[in-house]
């Protein structure tokens, strides 16, 4: 009875605090909305048109002429400058205008800030939502200590096609994993509001369904049906949106034949009323001008009109609004209300930034600018070592040759062994190369003077001058990579010499970032041939052959895995990269990370993701057979599956049980497995709970990723696990975009991947 009271208690405290939470926000809205509406009333047609434009700053801008527009009230923010000295003119130059709107400033802070942390592939890799918070949060703290309001992320575009660039960028090929960090980055970037000056707002993107342009070809167009959009891919935006995200990115795209540019379906009746977002959507860079290229304008002043009339409210890097505008609203084509709706958004924005409260919030003041803003110091290092061993994928392990030994000679060769820019990965914000502990300075500092490290490049990244010249002509500050002249036979014999005189080999393979970045979309999987003509020359050595892959997307690596004795999946591991991989390598740190997408075999395979649709032929592994679905003349299934990875220790996990076989609508039940570890070290491990409607109104998903849990278990030590599933976890959008569960018979299966799983049915009733 006084657990009951109690009980009650809490749930009448715990709902009153939710009253008093839906009370505060409504405030807070009813007193911007007064704000703003007042701000508004008093601003001239050029005022308002100057808030929608959002400017790049270069190196190669005239600072003072940018000052000048502020001033005169052309410019509403800007990106890409990013530190204190750098924005406060322009802050300042905000202040002399006529109503003293505040700027704001907005950078690419994607997987940190100064301190650069694993890719998202590699974040998604630790399934541990509390290193990704740390992600956010140190990102955000660094990004406002240097003077930014606002970071274009989290980008959480499902990936399913590898030879897209911007995989890498991304949380992989699953909608619930990827939902799940694009809310806990939102809430990590905005901490307690977007208004303190230690949070940045999140603008997540690229709304939407970017990752799936046909071809994996960036920028290509996007067809897709009305459920898998609902189903699995628009859930992370929403999932971002619902976690407070303060703005969308609108992608380059188009969708089913219409630009999201100039969309109002996805931007008016999806976004806003289907959703009921209410904060400020972003062009991407140029996407206005495209919607000439797209087909669908015929003329600047026709992509103004179509964009802001689809409700986009700020042109980044904007030349047609501040040109068009004025005409079309002279004209009428554009109404008054539809630039005020426009403009209502960027200043209410700009209000929850805490801008109008105080435009210095996080520039601060000249006083307290700091003498050097690449200081080390001003670095998180423990943490980002920290993320990036959560993110390493032990891929293969063969007769335990990982972890190594701090003795003896070992070789380490590779392109990427010694390469700091990488390290960074694509999108690194402000990290500088300088600061990247590269695999090279990694192993040398793990070892110290107990084992002696014999290294040698052993090969460029490639030997193709026209891939060379693409990936130099990418970075615009530094060559992005620079080739050993030496002929590739000299490059490789001298590995050879260091593997021969070595107990076991590192070679440290894969791509350059720049081969996974925005527009570099690829038509194979491969690493490069230069590079594979090395692993062959170290395979012949007869030596032990630890592979350390450095890479933004699955790699077609079926024939390396079999030269290799141990692969490591590493992406771009970040600023503390080289430790993290040195902790994995010597076993200071036990791996745990699990793909977060599924490697193919070969590029022909793609689309290849593990909750692919239910056919009427399937292909049924050890059975082949005429007419089903496979290729016929390589192995199906993938080369390794979504959720795989290993550790140095064993787990075994035991039958699954289900505390009920009937569900009721409403209502919930548990399903528990036992997990083991049953090896000799202490590990972490990544348990995964996925379902499968058995027959529905339409065809669903093999199974679908519905909950998982990191757990660390001691040597020896079991734990009971236990899921909660509901009803909420049943249901799809069905093919008239009716979102509710489908009464009838569900398999639940428990594993440690995607593939080796235990399995339950119940039904729905
Ligand atoms: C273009 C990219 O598509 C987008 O992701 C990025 O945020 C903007 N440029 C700004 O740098």
């Amino acid at each position: 009875m006084k657990k009951l009271c109690l009980l009650g208690l809490l749930v009448s405290l715990a709902s009153q605090t939710a009253l008093a939470d839906t009370s505060a926000a409504a405030a807070h809205l009813k007193e911007k909305k007064a704000f703003v509406d007042h701000l508004l009333g008093q601003m001239t047609q050029d005022e308002k048109i100057g808030q929608l434009r959002l400017i790049s700053i270069g190196p190669e801008m005239p600072r003072e002429k940018i000052r000048e527009e502020i001033a005169a009230g052309r410019i509403g923010g800007t990106f890409n400058s990013r530190t204190a000295p750098e924005n406060r003119p322009m802050q300042d130059a905000a202040m002399r205008s006529r109503l003293k709107i505040p700027m704001f400033f907005a950078y690419d802070t994607i997987h940190g800030n100064r301190t650069i942390f694993p890719i998202g592939l590699g974040m998604a890799s630790s399934w541990d939502m509390k290193a990704i918070a740390t992600v956010g949060r140190t990102s955000a703290v660094e990004a406002a200590a240097d003077s930014l309001d606002m970071t274009f992320a989290p980008m959480v575009d499902i990936a399913r096609d590898p030879r897209w660039g911007r995989t890498s960028e991304g949380f992989g090929e699953d909608t619930y994993l990827t939902s799940k960090i694009g809310k806990v980055m939102v809430e990590s970037f905005q901490g307690k509001s977007p208004a303190e000056h230690d949070s940045i707002m999140a603008i997540v993107k690229h709304f939407a369904l970017y990752g799936a342009v046909e071809g994996g070809r960036d920028y290509n167009t996007v067809d897709m049906s009305l459920p898998k959009m609902y189903n699995d891919y628009l859930p992370p935006y929403r999932a971002a949106i619902d976690a407070g995200a303060g703005g969308v990115m609108v992608a380059l795209n188009s969708i089913n034949g219409v630009p999201a540019t100039s969309n109002t379906w996805l931007m008016n009746d999806l976004l806003r009323k289907e959703w009921g977002f209410n904060g400020v959507t972003i062009s991407d860079h140029g996407a206005i001008q495209e919607l000439i290229r797209h087909g669908v304008a015929r003329d600047g002043r026709e992509a103004a009109k179509l964009a802001i009339k689809a409700g986009i409210d700020m042109s980044m890097n904007d030349t047609l609004y501040g040109e068009e505008l004025p005409g079309l609203l002279k004209s009428g084509e554009v109404s008054q209300a539809e630039l005020d709706q426009a403009v209502r958004e960027v200043l209410g924005a700009k209000y929850d930034m805490g801008l109008f409260k105080d435009p210095y919030v996080r520039i601060g003041k000249p006083e307290n600018d700091v003498p050097d803003y690449y200081a080390d110091a001003r670095l998180h290092r423990d943490a980002a070592r920290d993320v990036a061993r959560r993110g390493l994928v032990l891929l293969e392990n063969r007769q335990q040759t990982l972890p190594l030994k701090k003795s003896g000679t070992i070789a380490l060769v590779g392109p990427l062994a010694d390469a700091p820019i990488d390290m960074m990965g694509s999108w690194a914000a402000d990290g500088k190369p300088v600061h990247s502990v590269t695999v090279r300075e990694g192993l040398r500092r793990a070892v110290g003077d107990k084992a002696k490290l014999v290294y040698a490049k052993g090969s460029n990244i490639t030997g193709n001058q026209a891939m060379f010249d693409y990936l130099n002509f990418l970075n615009f500050d530094a060559p992005e990579i620079v080739n050993d002249p030496r002929p590739a036979a000299v490059l490789i014999d001298e590995a050879v010499k260091a593997a021969r005189q070595s107990d076991v080999v590192v070679a440290v393979v894969g791509e350059s970032r720049g081969m996974s970045h925005e527009s570099s979309s690829r038509t194979t999987l491969e690493i490069p041939e230069v590079q594979r003509d090395l692993i062959k020359a170290l395979k012949a050595t007869g030596k032990p052959l630890v592979l350390v892959l450095m890479n933004g997307r699955p790699l077609s690596i079926g024939w390396e895995r079999e030269q290799a004795d141990a692969v490591l999946e590493t992406w771009f591991s970040g600023t503390e990269g080289g430790n993290a991989i040195a902790d994995v390598l010597f076993g200071d740190y036990n791996p745990s990370g699990k793909l977060p997408i599924t490697f193919p075999r070969s590029v022909g395979q793609i689309p290849m993701y593990y909750n692919h649709m239910r056919i009427g032929r399937p292909f049924t592994p050890g059975k082949p057979g005429n007419y089903t679905s496979q290729y016929f003349e390589e192995a199906n299934g993938p080369l390794y599956p979504f959720g795989y990875g290993l550790s140095y220790t064993e787990f075994s996990v035991s039958p699954l049980t289900l505390s009920s076989k009937t569900l009721k609508q409403g209502a919930s039940l548990e399903a528990s497995v036992t997990v083991k570890n049953t090896g000799k070290r202490d590990g972490e491990t990544v348990v995964q709970l996925y379902v499968q409607d058995v027959a529905a109104s339409m065809s669903r998903p093999v199974k679908e990723l519905k909950n998982f849990q990191k757990i660390m278990l001691k040597a020896g030590e079991e734990r009971v696990l236990t899921f909660r599933i509901g009803e909420d976890d049943l249901k799809f959008y069905n093919s008239q975009l009716k979102f509710a569960a489908e009464p009838g018979e569900f398999n639940v299966q428990v594993g440690l991947d995607s593939e080796s799983v235990q399995q339950q049915s119940f039904e729905l009733l």
